[in-house]
C-alpha cells in the first residue's frame, strides 16, 4: 500500500511540477516571439514614413526608366526593401539580390489589392532558399489625381531562425525539465512518504498493542470462567474475575477516547473554573486511594482558567496516579500551581525512581511503559491521554526527570 501511494505521489508531483515549469517556459517564449514581432511591426512602420517622405521628392524629379537599387539578402541579418509605383508604374525600387525572389516579389505586390498599413506575411521561394516578409503600404493620392504607392518590406527570415533556435533549445529544456520533474517529484513523494511511513506504522504498532492487551485479560477471564465450574464459590475467584473486567474496561475506555482524539471528535466543554480548587479536588481523591502518599498543594490564590474542567482533573490525576505509582517509597509528591497574565503552570513532582533519560522521548508514546514500572498495574495509556488533552487545550507538556525523581511540568493558556 505503502508503495502505490509513492507511485501515485510521484506521478502526481512530476506532472504538476512538469506543467509549471513547461508553463513558464511557455510563457517566456511567447513573450519572447511577441515582443520580437512588435519590434519589427514598429520599425516596418518607421521604415515606411522615411519611404513615403522620400518618394514625394521623388516623383518630382522622377525619371522615365523605373531605378531599381539591388539589396543583399542573406537571411542572416533583417534587410528593408522598398517598391514604389506611380500609376501602377514600378518608378523606383530596393530589391533582394535574388532575381527570381525579386520577381516574384515584384508580381505579388502589383497583382493583389492591398488594405493599406495592414501588416501582411508573404512567403515566397527565391533561387534556393524561402524568404518571409513582413510587407506594408501605403497609398498617396498628389494634387493632379495621380496615385503614388510605396511598398516597405522586412526580410523577417533571421528571426524565423531565431524561433526555430529557440524550438531545439525547447525541446533540450523539455526533456531537461521532465527529468528535473521526475527528480523533484521523487525527493517530494520520499519526503512525504517519510511521516506516512512513520504514522502508518505507528498505527499498525497501536493496533497490534491493543489487540495483545484486550487478548491477555480475555484469556485470564477465559481460564477463571473454567475454574468457576469447579469451584463457584470461591470469593476470590470472583473478585479476580471483577478486577480483570475492570482492567478491560479501563483499556476500552482508553483506547475510545485516545481514537476520539485522533478524528477530532472530541470537544471542548470549556468554562471558566478554579485551577486551584480542581487540582485540591483530584488530589483529595487519590490520597484517599493511597493513604501512605503526602501529596501537598503549595499555596497559591485561586487561578482561574477558561477550560475544559473534566479534562482537566483527568490531567492531574493521571499525573498524580503516576507520580505515587512510581514513587517506591516515603512517596512526597508536591504539586505547584502558577501564573502569569497569559499562562497558568503546573507542577507535579515526585521523589520516586525517575525516569530514564533515554526514555524520556517515549513516556508520551501509546503503550509505552518503562523497564522498572513493569511491576505496577497500567496499560501505559496515561501520558498519552494527558498530552491529548493538553495539545487540545494548546498547552504544552515536558518533563525533567533525574534518579531524585521526575517534574512534569504543564503549561495551558488561561483563556
Ligand atoms: N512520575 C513518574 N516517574 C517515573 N516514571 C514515570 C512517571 N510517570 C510515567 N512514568 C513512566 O512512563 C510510563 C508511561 O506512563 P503512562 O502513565 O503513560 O502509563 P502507565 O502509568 O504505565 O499506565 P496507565 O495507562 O495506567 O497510566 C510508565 O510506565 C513509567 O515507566
Ligand atoms: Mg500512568
Amino acid at each position: 500500500m505503502i508503495d502505490k501511494i509513492k507511485r501515485t505521489l510521484i506521478i502526481k508531483y512530476t506532472l504538476i511540477i512538469a506543467a509549471i515549469l513547461l508553463s513558464g517556459f511557455m510563457a517566456s517564449y511567447l513573450t519572447y516571439r511577441h515582443n520580437l514581432v512588435r519590434f519589427l511591426e514598429e520599425n516596418l512602420t518607421d521604415y515606411l514614413a522615411d519611404e513615403v517622405w522620400e518618394a514625394k521628392d521623388y516623383v518630382i524629379t522622377q525619371k522615365s526608366a523605373p531605378t531599381i537599387h539591388l539589396i543583399n539578402n542573406n537571411n542572416k541579418i533583417i534587410h528593408n526593401f522598398t517598391y514604389w509605383f506611380f500609376d501602377k508604374h514600378l518608378t523606383y525600387a530596393e530589391v533582394p539580390e535574388d532575381q527570381v525572389l525579386a520577381g516574384r516579389l515584384l508580381t505579388r505586390l502589383s497583382e493583389e489589392p492591398w488594405d493599406e498599413l495592414k501588416t501582411y506575411h508573404l512567403k515566397l521561394r527565391g533561387e534556393k532558399k524561402k524568404s518571409h516578409f513582413l510587407m506594408m503600404k501605403k497609398d498617396l493620392h498628389l494634387r493632379d489625381g495621380r496615385l503614388l504607392e510605396v511598398f516597405a518590406l522586412s526580410n523577417y527570415k533571421p528571426i524565423i531562425k531565431s524561433f526555430r533556435r529557440y524550438a531545439h533549445i525547447a525541446v533540450y529544456v523539455i526533456a531537461a525539465s521532465l527529468i528535473l520533474a521526475y527528480l523533484l517529484g521523487n525527493l517530494l513523494a520520499s519526503r512525504s512518504m517519510k511521516y506516512i511511513k512513520t504514522s502508518y506504522e505507528k498505527q499498525k504498532q497501536f493496533v497490534s498493542n491493543a489487540t495483545h492487551e484486550l487478548r491477555t485479560p480475555l484469556s485470564i477471564l477465559l481460564s477463571y470462567a473454567e475454574l468457576l465450574e469447579y469451584k463457584a464459590q470461591d470469593h476470590e475467584l470472583q473478585q479476580n474475575i471483577k478486577d480483570e473486567i475492570l482492567h478491560m474496561n479501563d483499556l476500552i475506555e482508553n483506547l475510545l477516547c485516545l481514537a476520539r482524539y485522533d478524528n477530532n471528535t472530541i470537544s471542548l466543554h470549556a468554562k471558566k473554573f478554579d485551577l486551584i480548587s480542581e487540582a485540591r479536588k483530584a488530589i483529595n481523591h487519590i490520597s484517599e486511594l493511597s493513604p501512605n502518599a503526602t501529596i501537598k498543594l503549595e499555596d497559591s490564590s485561586n487561578i482561574n482558567i477558561y477550560a475544559d474542567q473534566g479534562m482537566i482533573y483527568q490531567l492531574l490525576y493521571i499525573l498524580l496516579d503516576n507520580a505515587i505509582k512510581y514513587t517506591p517509597k516515603k512517596k512526597k509528591i508536591i504539586v505547584k500551581i502558577s501564573s502569569d497574565s497569559h499562562n497558568a503552570q503546573i507542577v507535579v513532582s515526585d521523589n520516586g525512581s525517575g525516569i530514564a533519560s533515554q526514555d524520556l522521548k517515549h513516556i508520551f508514546d501509546r503503550f509505552w511503559r518503562g523497564d522498572k514500572s513493569r511491576h505496577q498495574k497500567g496499560l501505559g495509556l496515561g501520558l498519552s491521554l494527558a498530552s491529548e488533552i493538553v495539545k487540545l487545550h494548546k498547552g504544552k507538556i515536558t518533563v525533567e526527570s533525574s534518579s531524585k525523581g521526575s517534574d512534569f511540568i504543564i503549561t495551558l493558556p488561561l483563556e
